[in-house]
């Protein structure tokens, strides 16, 4: 998207916790803009995946590390219509739903936490950074991965909004889970994410922080899409 000023978005980094409207939001941009949306979520999911496969325990630092720094992992553009927005593929195999299941959502943040995963993961994510047009969603993207992006979202909700989005997500899967089990798995990946020493889930100081709590898909794309105009366009 180019200003008449010449001023280029082009690359977005969107950070926010778990089931903020981050993914939603983002794949709408990206599909608005002609941009790529990348969600990096899946790639700590792979990694806990490929441990969880492996018999590692995601106690094991050493060992998870080594797993994240082999694994062959690539995100494509969707090639099944079940709802996916992009295949994972891991070692040559289609885990797009896998990665969702509940034990790796169990173990994801303390896999993320690991020195030797998130320099691996964030590696590739500079890579595909570096290419431009893209919507990059995680939690560290505004504050390590693209520090120079040209808009910066942190997209927030509160605790018991998120744990309903993601309620309804399984139960739009046929699952039947707890919605207080979610609320409490929520808050703790919360405390994990947030607290931990690299990486931490926190917002750019450069970020434009949006409550997602109460606006519609529409209206939060709309506030995003304000933004970048009056970024290319300043008046
Ligand atoms: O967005 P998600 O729920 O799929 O993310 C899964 C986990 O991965 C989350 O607990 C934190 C971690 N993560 C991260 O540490 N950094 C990112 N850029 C993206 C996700």
């Amino acid at each position: 998207m180019m200003g008449v000023n010449g001023q280029m978005v082009s690359t977005i980094a969107i950070d926010g916790p778990a089931a903020s409207g981050k993914s939603t939001l983002a794949k709408k941009l990206a599909s608005k803009l002609g941009y790529l949306y990348f969600d990096t979520g899946v790639m700590y999911r792979a990694v806990t995946l490929a441990a969880l496969r492996h018999g590692v325990p995601v106690g094991a630092e050493e060992a998870v590390s080594e797993i994240a720094q082999k694994l062959d992992l690539d995100v494509r553009p969707p090639s099944v219509k079940d709802g996916r927005q992009y295949d994972v593929i891991m070692d040559g195999e289609d885990v797009t739903w896998e990665i969702r299941s509940p034990e790796v959502d169990r173990n994801v943040s303390q896999v993320s936490m690991y020195a030797g995963v998130r320099d691996a993961m964030t590696k590739l994510q500079r890579e595909i950074g570096a290419r431009g047009a893209v919507v990059m969603v995680g939690r560290d993207i505004g504050t390590v991965v693209l520090p120079d992006a040209d808009l910066k979202i942190y997209l927030d909700a509160s605790v018991e909004a998120r744990a309903r989005r993601r309620f309804e997500e399984c139960v739009s899967r046929g699952e039947s889970p707890e919605y207080e089990d979610i609320l409490e798995g929520m808050r703790k990946r919360d405390r994990i994410d947030s607290t931990r020493e690299l990486a931490p889930l926190r917002p750019a100081s450069d970020a434009i922080i949006i409550n997602n709590t109460s606006l519609s898909v529409e209206q939060a794309l709309e506030e995003v899409l304000e933004l970048i105009v009056s970024r290319e366009d300043p008046v």
